[in-house]
């Protein structure tokens, strides 16, 4: 029969890597805890049009990579490409605008976005997101970011740059909007075919194409920032001297425009020299009106998302503590009566809380022995028909190759003293 291979920018997470991916989670979750946030777990498919009204008709995401399929009911769903859309879908949903503080969340989970797959670019990948609700003050744009950067620091990934950007206010956009389309017009000729389209649909996005011919026109186009309104640049500006405070370093990027449509003001990126093309490990910003777009209460909000994937990438090696590499017991039951006595053992001694393993296929001792020092155990208790008949096992300790005997019914308790005195 023909192999079945698994989904084309899809992967598995085997157990050499999952130790990498825990650190990775258990310090995010150790840091969101400390400023505050509580862990959400939404759904991994909601209907279409929350993530269409959300991202944005005209954005890559759901122009052209969301993964969207009828339901047997006729109704159009989609798995998540992103987490924001649907913790401020169960926001509205659950009435948390009515509760009188803060409410600022944080998840984990898989996303998914029909992208050309590439180091660093999946189809299934994952993040690590916070979502901070109900505060419009640029001290919560600078708590998660400080945040973000914890985290990041916490871990030692290297080569990291935060790059910032101010978006404004959609009026200001609306005044720029049409004074960059008159510029890009001229150009539209050099631009790559996929920012030609973007002139009439998102322009703004041209800003932070990677193209070289495209950044070369940009270059020299007008800037968002001398269309900012005067609160828009107080806002930002107190964002910067905020993070200056608490000492997180940033690079102020004026072309940092983001593929998803929902932000305003504070827009803001983490990338990573030795990356690759793929650079952005985490992002961010502010998204004032999104609540209100999908239907809630007028609520100010800022938050991030972290990819999980690209920060595995980044992790040192030498990060991850190794786990001891041998297992405590191996409890080598053989022979009818063995096997059973065997079983019960394995039991007990898990109960006693001992690691205790066993492989249920060797029939003779040799074997039984030989698998024990490929899965590096310390001890093995041998426990054949003839020591059923006395009620006792003999325990050999691997390394030493000493063995003794032992009495069956107490062997959990004994083990257990004697690794107790080890
Ligand atoms: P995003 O920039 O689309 O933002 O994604 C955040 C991070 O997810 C990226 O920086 C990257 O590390 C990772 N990522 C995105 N796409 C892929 C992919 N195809 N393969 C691997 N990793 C990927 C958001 O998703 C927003 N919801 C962030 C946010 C939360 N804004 C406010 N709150």
């Amino acid at each position: 029969m023909s192999m079945i291979k698994g989904i084309k920018g899809v992967k598995d997470l085997l157990p050499e890597e999952t130790p990498r991916w825990r650190l990775i989670e258990e310090t995010a979750r150790r840091w969101a805890g400390r400023y505050g946030f509580h862990e959400i777990r939404i759904p991994i498919f909601e209907v279409t049009t929350l993530f269409a009204r959300s991202i944005g008709t005209s954005t890559d995401i759901v122009e052209k990579e969301m993964y969207t399929f009828q339901d047997r009911d006729g109704t159009s769903v989609t798995l998540r490409p992103e987490g924001t859309a649907g913790t401020v879908r169960a926001y509205i949903e659950h009435n948390r605008a009515a509760i009188p503080v803060p409410q600022k969340y944080f998840y984990f989970g898989p996303m998914f976005r029909h992208e050309r797959p590439q180091a660093g670019r999946l189809r299934q990948f994952h993040q690590f997101g916070v979502e901070s609700l109900g505060m419009a003050d640029p001290h919560a744009d600078v708590e998660v970011i400080a945040l973000l950067w914890r985290i990041l620091s916490d871990l030692d990934l290297p080569g990291l740059t935060l790059e910032i950007n101010n978006l404004g206010y959609t009026a200001d956009r609306d005044s720029y909007r049409p004074q960059l389309v008159s510029y890009l017009k001229q150009h539209e000729s050099a631009l790559c075919a996929n920012c030609r389209h973007r002139i009439d649909t998102n322009p703004l996005r041209v800003l932070d194409c990677k193209v070289p011919e495209c950044r070369a026109i940009t270059e020299t186009a007008p800037r968002l920032s001398d269309s900012l309104s005067k609160a828009a640049r107080s806002y930002f500006s107190q964002v910067l001297s905020g993070l200056d405070i608490v000492k997180i370093p940033y690079s102020l990027n004026h072309r940092l425009v983001r593929g998803l449509d929902y932000y305003n003001l504070t827009t803001f990126e983490v990338t990573a020299t030795n990356l690759g093309a793929q650079n952005a490990v985490g992002a961010g910003g502010r998204y004032d009106g999104l609540v209100e777009t999908l239907g809630g209460p007028s609520t100010p909000a800022v938050g991030f998302a972290l990819g999980l994937e690209r920060m595995s990438m980044l992790l040192p090696k030498s990060a991850v503590r190794k786990a001891p590499d041998y297992v405590t017991v191996y409890v080598a039951g053989f022979g009818g009566h063995g096997a059973v006595a065997g079983l019960t053992a394995l039991e007990e001694l898990r109960l006693a809380g001992i690691q205790a393993i066993s492989d249920f296929r060797p029939v003779t001792l040799k074997s039984h022995l030989r698998q024990a020092d490929r899965f590096k155990c310390r001890f093995t208790l041998i426990i054949g028909d003839d020591e059923v008949v006395k009620g006792s096992a003999v325990l050999r300790d691997m390394e030493t190759k000493v063995q003794h005997d032992i009495d069956l019914s107490t062997a959990s308790l004994q083990i257990h003293s004697l690794l107790i005195g080890s």
